[in-house]
């Protein structure tokens, strides 16, 4: 692990907590309240690798930071190694910031971190953030549900335990009313869709991929379930991308307002062309 700064200094004993912290997917100005003054008030940050440069940038000089991320699913600290260290600066008395992309809730560990410190007796508390397919999908324009369109939306996974196949109930996801929003599917997105089409799911449902959503380098790709895999090969799709399966996609050509070049709103971008 990475550590920054000195070691922190201001801990007591009594009062150390660990506040599990999501950071949303990218745009700093999507942050909560609350995780903006948790990060000004830590003694410790200890971040993962999806947390961008400009929500680092809110910590303040002089705060210890501890970088635990991981590459192509390549753990850099270990979790056994996470847990251990988070229970030892909270038993140090330490204010601890972990911070995690998104919510910490969703696809983030935040629950086996939780457990393991309210199992050692240690004190927690957690911190909700945009999790990236709200964040992502409204940021291409894509509404996650729409009345008589979809009603509902489900978050799937496309890596599995171990870094093996998803084990999903795809027939009941193929001929599900509600939109599908897939986390970690580039590595897996060709044999996603692949079960999927196989199940019945139409090969023209809209489908789309949002690469670095809510960052100045988002790219997205508008394609259908059949399309997708090959346009992504030719689209060069890199992680962190999130997929968004269904109806609601057709949206992202009326509702695209996000202009990523200048991290504006398309009439915020107008208006400071005009002015
Ligand atoms: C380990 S999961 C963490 C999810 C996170 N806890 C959340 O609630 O968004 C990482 C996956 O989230 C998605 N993701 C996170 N940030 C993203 C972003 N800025 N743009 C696109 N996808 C993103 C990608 O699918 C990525 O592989």
């Amino acid at each position: 692990m990475n550590k920054n700064n000195s070691e922190p200094t201001s801990g007591n004993s009594d009062s150390g907590c660990i506040y599990l912290v999501g950071a949303g997917p990218g745009d700093p100005e999507l942050l909560t309240l609350k995780a903006a003054r948790l990060l000004r008030d830590a003694d410790v940050v200890v971040y993962d690798r999806l947390i961008s440069a400009g929500i680092l940038a809110q910590v303040p000089a002089g705060v210890t930071r501890f970088y635990v991320g991981k590459a192509d699913g390549h753990h850099h600290v270990s979790q056994p190694e996470i847990n251990a260290l988070l229970l030892k600066l909270a038993q140090s008395g330490y204010q601890v910031v972990r911070l995690k992309g998104g919510d910490p809730f969703i696809f983030g560990r935040g629950s086996e971190e939780a457990s393991y410190l309210q199992r050692h007796g240690a004190r927690f508390e957690v911190v909700p953030g945009i999790t990236a397919a709200a964040a992502c999908a409204a940021y291409a324009g894509i509404p996650l549900t729409h009345r008589g369109v979809a009603n509902g939306v489900q978050f799937i996974s496309g890596r599995g335990r171990h870094n093996r196949e998803p084990e999903l109930d795809w027939q009941a996801l193929a001929h599900s009313a509600s939109t599908l929003a897939l986390y970690m599917g580039v590595d897996s997105l060709d044999q996603v869709c692949s079960k999927l089409l196989r199940a019945g799911m139409p090969g023209d449902t809209p489908a789309a991929a949002i690469e670095n959503g809510t960052t100045r380098q988002q790219r997205r790709l508008i394609s259908t379930l059949a399309q997708l895999p090959i346009q992504a090969v030719a689209f060069r799709l890199q992680s962190p991308a999130m997929v968004v399966i269904g109806e609601v996609v057709n949206f992202s050509q009326t509702l695209d307002w996000f202009r990523p070049d200048s991290g504006q709103p398309a009439a915020a971008s107008a208006r400071s062309m005009h002015g």
